[in-house]
């Protein structure tokens, strides 16, 4: 069958369906408003499709998660971020020649201009650096004012992949009153970072590679998930033309908020706020099913995956794994692991279908690495970004029409001014 049919008024409107590759299917409704004068209303687009794209498919029911048809396991296994990266943003693997020539550029263009520095002289301290990321990623529009240039794309694409790596870590470095270290060029992409984050000029800091090993692993798992709330802001503002670096900013910006990029912070600070109160995470899971308490049990849950998130259950493992090869050990994994198997066996969790997310574990990794809690949601912006701007790309590359949604209008009818003296 390759359409639906919808009966309104006495009239049949025959909507075209659309199967994807992997045998999605969607009605076409572009046509429903100009031939019925209706609309279709979805608030939070739980049944509603933007686009169709190539990037990322995900199975919510089965849990399957793949970047350009390569399953989530095998990268995070066997690839690392940058090749990752390439293969969201270009369709394909690299190959020796482009894998080469991709990580050169991403060091090349490391560094941001020195008159950038000045910009974080004027955050307070205490700026969440979020907040300092999303203004600084707008801010490079400002030394490349020919981002409106179609050719400039894939070189935009570059200098943010290599500089948000910069711009993060001087977040950091400035809220701690440390020096802002340069980048080395030596050191490849997830070792910069590390080196960027924790070398002090009095030191000679060596990058431990069992962090940058996990590091890599951390930033694919996050590298991108289709139409997320942050994905979708990306492409909304890009279909307007807005510049790569203004599109990007938006979505850093909708990244931060606790219910989607900002839960592995929120998730810490609950495992930690749990652990202050004696441990008893019994008592916390019995909250969270409290409608009238208003706390939820951050981490849990996901709009797509409805048995499990294959990225919670990889960032399990790889807890245990990085702990144990650091030789340390975390109270607040322990907690995180009893939250869990309590409430996989609770019903109000089962039958909600609500489990761990790719936010529940990740603050536990972050932690072990010695990355501040507040720090989290830029590490969930370094991994997302190469898929932010894959979709970009796929959204200007496609010619897309500007998105405007449409509404329904539940407010005042037609009334007439009135004076303000006789106003009640
Ligand atoms: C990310 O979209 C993506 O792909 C996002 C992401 C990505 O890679 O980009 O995967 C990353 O954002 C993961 C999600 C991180 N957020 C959190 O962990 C915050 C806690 N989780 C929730 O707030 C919630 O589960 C969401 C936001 C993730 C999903 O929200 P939905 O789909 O709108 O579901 P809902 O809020 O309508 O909840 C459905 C029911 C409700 O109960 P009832 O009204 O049916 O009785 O489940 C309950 C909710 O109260 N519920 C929870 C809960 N999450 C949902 N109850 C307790 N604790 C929770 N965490």
């Amino acid at each position: 069958m390759s359409s639906a049919s919808l009966s309104l008024d006495g009239n049949t409107y025959d909507l075209p369906l659309i199967t994807g590759s992997e045998g999605e299917r969607g009605v076409n409704i572009a046509r429903l408003r100009s031939e019925s004068g209706m609309i279709t209303v979805d608030p939070g687009y739980t049944s509603t499709g933007s686009c169709e794209s190539a990037i990322t498919f995900i199975d919510g029911e089965k849990g399957i998660l793949r970047y350009r048809g390569y399953p989530i396991e095998q990268l995070a296994e066997q690839s690392d971020f940058v090749e990752v990266a390439w293969l969201l943003l270009y369709g394909d693997l690299p190959n020796e020649e482009q894998l080469s020539e991709f990580r050169a550029q991403l060091t090349y263009h490391s560094m941001i201009h020195e008159d950038m520095k000045k910009f974080f002289e004027g955050f307070p301290n205490n700026a969440h650096p979020m907040a300092i990321l999303s203004a600084m990623v707008s801010s490079l529009s400002t030394y490349y004012p020919e981002s409106e240039d179609e050719n400039e794309h894939d070189q935009n694409i570059i200098r943010l992949l290599a500089k948000v790596r910069t711009l993060a870590t001087y977040a950091y470095k400035k809220s701690i009153g440390q020096p802002l270290t340069y980048p080395l060029n030596r050191l490849r992409y997830c070792e910069n970072f590390l080196h960027m984050m924790f070398a002090v000029p009095c030191e000679d800091f060596q990058v431990n590679p069992v962090m940058a090993k996990a590091l890599n692993a951390l930033l694919i798992l996050h590298a991108d998930h289709e139409q997320n709330c942050s994905t979708s802001t990306v492409r909304m503002v890009g279909s307007s033309r807005a510049n790569i670096f203004a599109s990007i900013s938006a979505g850093i910006s909708a990244l931060w908020g606790p219910l989607h990029g900002g839960a592995n912070q929120a998730v810490l600070e609950m495992l930690q706020m749990i652990q202050d109160d004696g441990g008893d995470y019994k008592k916390w899971v019995k909250k969270a099913k409290d409608k009238d308490d208003g706390f939820r049990l951050m981490g849990f849950g996901h709009r797509v995956y409805k048995n499990f998130d294959p990225r919670a259950i990889i960032l399990r493992k790889m807890s245990d794994e990085l702990l144990s090869e650091l030789g340390l050990s975390d109270p607040l994994l322990e907690i995180a692991k009893n939250l869990e198997q309590v409430a996989l066996e609770d019903d109000y969790f089962v039958s909600r279908r609500l489990y761990p997310n790719v936010d529940f574990y990740s603050g536990i990794l972050y932690r072990a690495m010695g990355i501040p809690t507040n720090m989290f949601t830029v590490m969930f912006s370094i991994g997302r970004l190469p898929g932010w701007l894959a979709h970009w790309k796929e959204l200007r590359d496609s010619g897309a029409r500007i998105n405007r949604p449409r509404q329904i209008y539940t407010g005042a009818n037609e009334r007439d001014y009135v004076e303000l003296a006789q106003r009640g």
